[in-house]
């Protein structure tokens, strides 16, 4: 079951993002919230790019083995390539996937930009579900204001 997102969570993301003291501590915060805040996030993590190579930071769930993923593979590799959003409803149905829980059903990735040059990727929000199809425009909206958030640290 997938839900709404609270009227307050975005603007306190925003001031744990603003607040924190650099920007590992940013991502942190950012990654706690939005795991306990959005239940249906079974798994909520940052990649930050190093040339190639999409290089796992802070997250909450199930240690992945997916911890560098290279800018070819998957729906990782894909959002950071194409520079947009990509929401997968069933992962089983989309051949770029790269497993990380057999219980995961549906997964978002959202790239960080870099706010003076939205050519630049800094790197990307990944969150899993549990559930299928668990993310609507809602969470596309509240992630891109996060990864927005956290590109002013992460430059
Ligand atoms: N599913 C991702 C890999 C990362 S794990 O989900 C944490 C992908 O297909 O790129």
């Amino acid at each position: 079951m997938t839900t709404t997102v609270d009227h307050t969570l975005g603007g306190d993301l925003a001031r744990a993002i603003a607040d924190a003291p650099d920007a590992t501590a940013a991502m942190t915060r950012a990654v706690a919230l939005l795991k306990t805040r959005r239940p249906h996030y079974t798994w909520a993590g940052i990649y930050l790019l190093d040339g190639d190579t999409l290089v796992l930071g802070p997250y909450l769930g199930k240690p992945s083995p997916h911890t560098r993923i290279p800018l070819g593979r998957g729906i990782c590799g894909a959002a950071a390539t194409e520079r947009a959003t990509i929401v997968v409803d069933d992962v089983d149905n989309d051949s770029r996937y790269l497993a990380c829980s057999l219980e995961t059903k549906s997964e978002i990735v959202v790239p960080i930009l870099d706010p003076a040059d939205a050519a630049i990727v800094l790197g990307e929000i990944d969150i899993d579900s549990d559930q299928p199809a668990a993310f609507t425009a809602d969470d596309t909206s509240l992630l891109q204001g996060v990864a927005r958030a956290l590109a002013t640290r992460l430059r």
